[in-house]
């Protein structure tokens, strides 16, 4: 894809007018200019910072980079992309592993979210108003220091609160409190039209409820309201290695895993992570160690897993243990990997398909000498916060399943090998082989870039698809703001 793109571009270049998007880079940046917008300059440090995707296998050329600090800007970059036919969306921590920050392929308007980052939170009510550039780090500091709160969320501190938020986030908290989405009661949005409008439970509630799950699709937010949690006094982050040195051990392990998170009670926050050369049981426990190591007796038995690491601390201790000492990070923090990712969801695997799970592990994925992993986060479950709402009381279609699974290849230098996805897929293929095509699904947050349109809507979206392709249609029947595997208008 990216090469016909490429293609097209010279092509454009050598004489045909408005060949691809790209060549109206002269127009749009005429555009911006005349509406106050700041723009990046090709090649600038600025743009580089801006423009270099999270997954370095996956580059992409903007048309233009906007390097907005207020609303006003967002407005008439949009505007601008709406008159020239150029397709936009926001970019707010630019960690999505399929590059949709930059448009998820060629010749977008790229709306660089990370000047504007104010996290203001009101002590007496405990909200708090977010810009939509803000990082989850920063955000974490800032819910912390002004006021010990926190609102549940994924451990990396460099991953954006407008992607993260807009289409899940599941975390070490999810567990006890929740998806990110779930701390949300009101947001601030440009629409298409560049229209500002507010949405909530009683104000654009459809909106509302597109944008939890969804939003990348519906609009650009501004500012998101959350109400948050006071946070614990202590917790406790664990670390429990395990040793299945045969099929027939992990069989035994991954059966007393899922068979435990169906009914782990909701303090317990844990993955099973399975990487080529350890396997760990982990997570984040609100409470002691001493309570801790009672809950999980039963599950360490079963598992022979060791309780190698138990720290008891406050807050931001477990936020820095899984996210890096420093978390407060604003615009222009760099991170990058060169990888390709899937994602599913299920119930737990009947017998078979934990022999079939168990015998691709082994025999092809143990095989693999890259740097791989697969992380099966205890998402669902009789007492999880995330299973507590209504399926369809918001966009995020998967609360019911148990669990989450994020299968993660990667080189740690050079090119990732062109043929490198196939070790991957087939592990999520061979899972899923045999099973209804409403007994899985998959997270957009852990995006597949190989989906194509079609079977990205119906796999992150599943049973809430018409609903949202009916909404997008009413706030964005052109699509605008497309990305090769956003919600299309019906
Ligand atoms: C190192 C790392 C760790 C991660 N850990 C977790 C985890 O623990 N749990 C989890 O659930 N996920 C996790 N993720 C996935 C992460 O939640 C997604 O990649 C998320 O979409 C990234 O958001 P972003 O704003 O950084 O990305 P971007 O690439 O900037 O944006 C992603 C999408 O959101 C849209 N968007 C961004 N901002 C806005 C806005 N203000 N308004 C409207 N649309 C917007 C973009 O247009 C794009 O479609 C992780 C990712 C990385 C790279
Ligand atoms: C908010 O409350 C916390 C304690 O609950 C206090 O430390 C902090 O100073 C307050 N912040 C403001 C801005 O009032
Ligand atoms: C949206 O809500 C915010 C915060 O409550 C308010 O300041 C703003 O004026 C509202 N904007 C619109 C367009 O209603
Ligand atoms: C745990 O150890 C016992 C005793 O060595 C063994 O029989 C059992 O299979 C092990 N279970 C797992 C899941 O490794
Ligand atoms: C394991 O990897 C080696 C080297 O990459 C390859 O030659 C072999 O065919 C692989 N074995 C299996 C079972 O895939
Ligand atoms: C299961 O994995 C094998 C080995 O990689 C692969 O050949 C096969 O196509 C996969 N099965 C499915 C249903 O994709
Ligand atoms: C902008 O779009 C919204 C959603 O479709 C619509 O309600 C509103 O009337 C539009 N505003 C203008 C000025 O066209």
């Amino acid at each position: 894809m990216p090469m016909i793109h490429h293609v097209f571009a010279l092509v454009g270049l050598a004489g045909a007018l408005y060949a691809s998007p790209l060549d109206k880079a002269e127009a749009l940046a005429d555009c911006l200019i005349k509406a106050g917008v700041p723009v990046d300059e090709t090649g600038s440090t600025e743009y580089k910072l801006d423009a270099t995707p999270f997954n370095l296998r996956l580059n992409y050329t903007p048309v233009a980079v906007a390097a907005i600090t207020t609303t006003k800007h967002i407005q008439d970059a949009v505007a601008c992309a709406r008159q020239l036919g150029i397709k936009a969306n926001a970019k707010c921590g630019g960690h999505s592993y399929a590059a949709f920050g930059l448009g998820g392929e060629d010749g977008h308007l790229v709306i660089e979210m990370s000047r504007m980052n104010k996290v203001v939170l009101d002590n007496a009510t405990g909200i708090a108003a977010v810009e939509g550039g803000s990082r989850l780090g920063h955000l974490a500091w800032e819910l912390y220091n002004q006021g010990k709160r926190a609102i549940s969320h994924g451990t990396c501190p460099g991953v954006g609160v407008g992607g993260h938020v807009l289409h899940g986030g599941y975390g070490l908290s999810a567990h006890t409190h929740g998806l990110a989405l779930d701390w949300m009661v009101g947001a601030t949005v440009v629409l298409a039209n560049s229209t500002i409008v507010n949405c909530s439970e009683t104000e654009n509630a459809e909106l509302f409820w597109a944008l939890r799950g969804a939003g990348g699709s519906m609009g650009i937010v501004t500012e998101f309201r959350f109400k948050t949690f006071e946070v614990p006094e202590k917790a406790t982050y664990f670390a429990a290695p395990v040793q299945w040195p045969t099929e027939a051990r992990a069989l035994l392990g991954l059966t007393a895993v899922q068979e435990f998170a169906k009914t782990m009670p909701a303090e317990l926050n844990m993955r099973l992570f399975i990487a080529r050369r350890f396997v760990n049981l982990e997570g984040l426990y609100y409470g002691d160690k001493e309570g801790l190591q009672s809950v999980l007796a039963p599950l360490m038995k079963k598992t022979n897993a060791t309780l190698a690491l138990a720290r008891t601390g406050g807050w931001l201790d477990q936020v820095k243990h899984f996210g890096g000492s420093n978390i407060d990070l604003g615009h222009g923090h760099e991170e990058h990997e060169t990888f390709y990712s899937t994602s599913l969801y299920t119930q737990a695997l009947n017998e078979e398909q934990l022999q079939t799970f168990v015998s691709y592990w082994f025999k092809q994925a143990k095989n693999n000498t890259r740097d791989w992993y697969v992380q099966i986060d205890l998402h669902g479950g009789e007492n999880s916060a995330v299973a507590k709402p209504a399926v369809d009381s918001a966009a995020y279609a998967h609360r019911d399943y148990l669990l989450m699974y994020l299968l993660y290849d990667r080189v740690d230098k050079g090119v990732y090998p062109a043929d490198g996805h196939t070790i991957m897929a087939n592990f999520a293929a061979n899972i899923t082989q045999g099973m209804a095509k409403s007994d899985w699904g998959m997270y957009i947050n852990y995006p597949d870039s190989r989906l194509d349109q079609k079977d990205a809507q119906a796999n992150y979206w599943g049973t809430h698809l018409r609903k949202l392709q009916a909404i997008k249609k009413a706030v964005d029947p052109d699509d605008l703001f497309h990305f090769p595997q956003g919600v299309l208008p019906a």
